[in-house]
């Protein structure tokens, strides 16, 4: 819990809500929460949910832990303090883009339960935070080691790296467990759809036959197709 350092602030409300946002866009403002350990695949994943969301007329957007360190997050290291504060703007700024309607993929390292718990927690429960695992053991994520970090970690110059030198807390019931170790991207992109689809908060595909009418309505009366 923070606790807010102003006083004498007043709530200023607007006169559109998040429905009016949500029916302009068609589909729910939604977090997708994606955790896991260094290597693990959650930039990857959410970049490749980002593209078929996009093709299907989602609005979205990524905040990746790395690309938010460069800017809102900055002054943050990776002392347990500093990820907590990482974690709860993330989780604010994720429930902003909830109330604007649009499908946010977060992809932090996020290591302890709590700090999730609490970005979780914006969301009272209302199904519009979906935490997904990105699960991959640390000796696949290890080989991986595409920006050469757990090497650097294990000989002593990165400290508090996760999974090697610092915690990292799996989720205990998360709504999506994607297992990047045996699955490929486009499975785990089409399970997390599928999910999505079986809980209502995207609509499926317009089936081809529908393009195919609409671009005969729109053509003029003796067009060539
Ligand atoms: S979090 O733990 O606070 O959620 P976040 O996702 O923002 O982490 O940032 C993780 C990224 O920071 C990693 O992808 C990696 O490139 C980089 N990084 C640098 N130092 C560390 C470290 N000590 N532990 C983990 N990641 C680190």
């Amino acid at each position: 819990m923070v606790h807010p350092k102003s006083s004498n602030v007043y709530w200023h409300p607007g006169q559109i809500n998040r429905n009016d946002r949500e029916s302009l866009k068609g589909h729910r403002g939604l977090t997708l929460w994606f955790t896991g350990i260094p290597a693990s695949g959650k930039s990857t994943l959410a970049v490749a949910l980002e593209k078929e969301l996009y093709e299907r007329n989602c609005h979205t957007y990524i905040l990746d832990g790395d690309n938010i360190r460069h800017g809102l997050n900055k002054n943050l290291g990776f002392s347990p303090e500093d990820r907590k504060e990482n974690i709860r703007r993330i989780g604010e700024v994720a429930a902003l883009l909830r109330d604007c309607g649009i499908i946010n993929l977060v992809a932090f390292i996020s290591p302890y339960r709590s700090d999730r718990q609490a970005a979780r927690a914006l969301s009272h429960d209302d199904g519009t935070f979906l935490e997904v695992f990105v699960d991959c053991p640390v000796e696949v994520c290890e080989e991986r080691d595409p920006k050469g970090m757990y090497k650097k970690a294990r000989e002593g110059l990165i400290k508090e790296f996760t999974a090697v030198s610092a915690p990292y807390e799996p989720p205990e019931d998360p709504e999506i467990h994607l297992h990047t170790g045996r699955y490929a991207v486009n499975e785990c992109v089409q399970l997390t759809i599928d999910y999505l689809l079986r809980h209502d908060l995207i609509s499926p595909k317009l089936p081809i036959v529908a393009d195919t009418v609409f671009k005969e309505q729109r053509s003029p009366p003796g067009a060539m197709a």
